[in-house]
């Protein structure tokens, strides 16, 4: 149920929420500041700041992340947060005025739609001419609406810009039947509705949501990743989606995931294959085995290949494709061949993938 008060009860997958972006922002501020003047933090539905049991809204998360790291930077921070109704603003504004700002940051409150708040921006920029300076947008609404694809698209084709959405994968199956042209414009596909609602079943039809939001990101972003939250009980919550044009970025969210996935109080699937989702709580290195057997059965590929094709198109990390070739070459039998000697004519140690090292895969699935 949307809550209706100005503060609410922070749940406890909204907690974790706000850990994968704390996580994610102490590696992003940094790696963006060094090379910039300027980059936005841009929180597109930012609530009161607070939860009623105390907790920091998102907005506040932000902020503490950055003034807990500015001696790493020197470009200014400026934040956006966006709230459309008028306690909740006021609410924001007496608890940002309460506490210690990052000292080269600007803060903005705007009371608006996030939808006219954006366009207004990008149009304006457009009007004259201006790039954007990088921006992250957190894009946490409660339901479905004021989110359309095409204002989604319009940011991530500017440079260096890159969006965690909150998908609400759930909701949405009631809008497919009920209002399916919000459907639509929500993944920027006009029949999606149509092709989720002839899925058989409910589960297929989250399945091929996610699926369809994602070949829509991709249209506009390089990475593109999307990690389903599920509660203790294994039921899905929702899911996150993040799209960067950033290879570090990615691989940065990548890992806020998975620190936030050892918390043991959530856990997160990813799937390149949605109907076979990874579930991060298993052993990343097993897991992730399959994933590259698959992809290049009967080849000799170099090593960095391998961990370049993990990086980028999967959930998983370098130390997990380490582990998954060590344990791919111990086994009975292998699935795959280290050659004992470099490409530069040097050894290679047993058990380690350094750069130049030739590996040859068996055929067969997995
Ligand atoms: C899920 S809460 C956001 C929580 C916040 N991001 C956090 O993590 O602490 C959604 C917020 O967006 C506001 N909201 C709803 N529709 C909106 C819209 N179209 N534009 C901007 N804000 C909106 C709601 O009033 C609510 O405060």
């Amino acid at each position: 149920m949307t809550p209706n008060d100005t503060l609410w009860d922070a749940e406890p997958h909204t907690l974790a929420k706000h850990a994968i972006l704390q996580a994610y922002l102490q590696a992003w501020f940094p790696i963006l500041a060094r090379h910039h003047g300027r980059v936005v933090y841009y929180d597109g539905f930012a609530g009161p700041g607070r939860y009623s049991g105390g907790q920091e809204g998102s907005p506040l998360v932000a902020l503490r992340v950055a003034r807990e790291h500015q001696a790493r930077f020197n470009a200014q921070i400026a934040f956006t947060f966006v709230e459309e109704r008028q306690d909740r603003v006021d609410r924001l504004r007496e608890e940002v005025a309460s506490i210690d700002r990052p000292t080269n940051s600007h803060v903005e409150i705007v009371h608006d739609q996030f939808e006219d708040a954006l366009r207004g921006t990008l149009d304006s920029l457009d009007r004259l001419g201006l790039q954007i300076a990088p921006t992250f947008a957190l894009i946490d609404p409660f339901g479905i609406n004021g989110i359309p694809f095409d204002l989604i698209a319009r940011l991530l084709k500017r440079e260096r810009c890159e969006v965690l959405i909150t998908f609400m994968n759930v909701t949405l199956q009631r809008f497919v039947t009920q209002l399916p042209e919000q459907a639509d414009r929500l993944i920027g596909i006009p029949d999606a509705s149509s092709v989720i609602g002839r899925e058989p079943d409910s589960r297929s039809r989250v399945f091929r949501s996610r699926q369809l939001y994602e070949q829509s990101l991709r249209g506009v972003a390089k990475y593109v990743r999307f990690f389903e939250l599920r509660d203790r009980g294994n039921r899905p919550v929702y899911d996150l989606f993040f799209a960067t044009n950033h290879a570090r970025g990615h691989q940065k969210m990548k890992e806020a995931m998975w620190k936030v996935d050892g918390s043991g109080e959530f856990s997160f699937s990813d799937g390149v294959d949605p109907s076979q989702a990874v579930l991060f709580r298993e052993s990343p290195g097993e897991s992730v085995a399959p994933v590259i057997h698959r992809q290049f059965s009967g080849q000799t590929v170099m090593s960095e290949q391998v961990l370049g094709y993990v990086m980028d198109y999967t959930a998983f990390l370098d130390t997990h494709t380490r582990a998954a070739l060590k344990l791919m070459e111990r086994e009975s039998p292998p699935r795959i061949t280290v050659a004992e000697i470099k490409v530069d004519g040097t050894k290679r140690r047993r058990g380690s993938f350094p750069p130049g090292t030739l590996i040859s895969f068996s055929e067969g699935d997995t």
